[in-house]
């Protein structure tokens, strides 16, 4: 996240919208002790054609976001539309005409000594500018971590929760020191898992190969939405099963999926180029594809876009069916 985040910013934030100046949280939290609370990541692209903002997948995000609450028992008592409805009316309140990252994040909010946890839960919604994470356009060179990913049995992965983030920082911290632009864990099985903040795509003899998620990845919204895409525009077989890591040295493509990433190409892992070392016509054609889809350009994706300022198709289409239906 950059460091120069306008303070007036409004944000959501113990139910009211305020500017984030007047958000505070105090230092005896127990999330901030114990990393306690469970996080989303959730992007906006702006349309400069249509002008219109619209947020990936927000009503998955948020189903996700109440899912895992439920790992730590924190709970957001909103429904998912309710807080979609909030992420627009965030957007709209500040006016933002260019692409976001949003940020909700639930946490054990009583303050006190103790890791034992309460009932005591709060949650906000951060909504800011934000541009490229990784410059990927050139693709990335990965290295396989010394650290390992994290046991669903010690802090479910899939969970987003705050505190299993420092292994992510760890591995993160480790690969940038080494010269490396992005970290690849394996698990404690010693099979390939995810990136520090994104899942893996590999392409081997024509098919596309991803972890499956009892591998100790985080069940990735973007794996979800790579994945349909390939199946309808590319028509290229899946397998999700558990990947080694010599397999990344001997693959055609390799690339990575997450909502801050978008797909990012890795044209080197371990200072060994994957395939001749550029980047690969199928991850060249799906990280084109996906901005498309993402940005509302692909009709038949637009069900995935929440539009802040305006009326997607879909949601014209479903107002004439029901207009339709009411006159009939
Ligand atoms: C560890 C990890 N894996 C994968 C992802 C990608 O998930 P998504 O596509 O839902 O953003 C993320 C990002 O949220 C992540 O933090």
């Amino acid at each position: 996240m950059k460091a120069d985040v306008d303070p007036n910013v409004i944000v959501y934030f113990n139910g009211q919208y305020m500017p984030m100046h007047d958000a505070h949280i105090g230092i005896l939290t127990h999330a901030l002790h114990y990393g306690t609370g469970v996080f989303e990541g959730i992007r906006a692209y702006w349309n400069a054609e249509e002008q219109d903002l619209f947020v990936v997948r927000p009503r998955e995000h948020y189903v996700r976001w109440k899912q895992n609450g439920g790992i730590l028992r924190i709970a957001v008592p909103q429904t998912a539309d309710q807080l979609c409805e909030i992420t627009a009316e965030l957007a709209r309140r500040n006016g933002f005409r260019s692409d976001l990252y949003i940020r909700p994040l639930a946490y054990k909010s009583a303050e006190r000594i103790g890791v034992a946890m309460d009932d005591q839960d709060a949650f906000f919604i951060v909504a800011l500018p934000f541009g490229e994470y990784l410059h990927s356009e050139n693709g990335l060179r990965a290295g396989v971590s010394s650290w390992r990913r994290i046991d669903d049995n010690a802090i479910p992965p899939r969970g987003k929760i705050c505190g299993a983030y420092a292994n992510s920082a760890l591995a993160s911290d480790e690969a940038r020191r080494s010269g490396f632009d992005e970290a690849i864990l394996m698990n404690e099985s010693g099979h390939v898992t995810e990136g520090a903040t994104c899942n893996l795509f590999m392409l081997r003899n024509g098919r596309l190969i991803t972890p499956s998620v009892n591998e100790n990845i985080l069940e990735g919204i973007t794996r979800d939405s790579i994945m349909e895409l390939v199946r309808r525009e590319l028509g290229l077989e899946i397998v999700e099963r558990p990947i080694d890591r010599s397999e990344l040295y001997v693959c055609d493509e390799l690339f990575l999926t997450g909502t801050a990433v978008g797909v990012a190409p890795v044209t080197h892992v371990d200072h060994r180029p994957v395939g001749d070392g550029a980047i690969g016509a199928v991850t060249r054609g799906l990280r084109q594809l996906y901005m498309d889809a993402m940005h509302g350009r692909v009709p038949a994706y637009r069900k995935w876009l929440l539009p802040v300022y305006g009326k997607s198709p879909w949601t014209e289409r479903d107002e004439t069916r029901m207009k339709e239906a009411s006159t009939a």
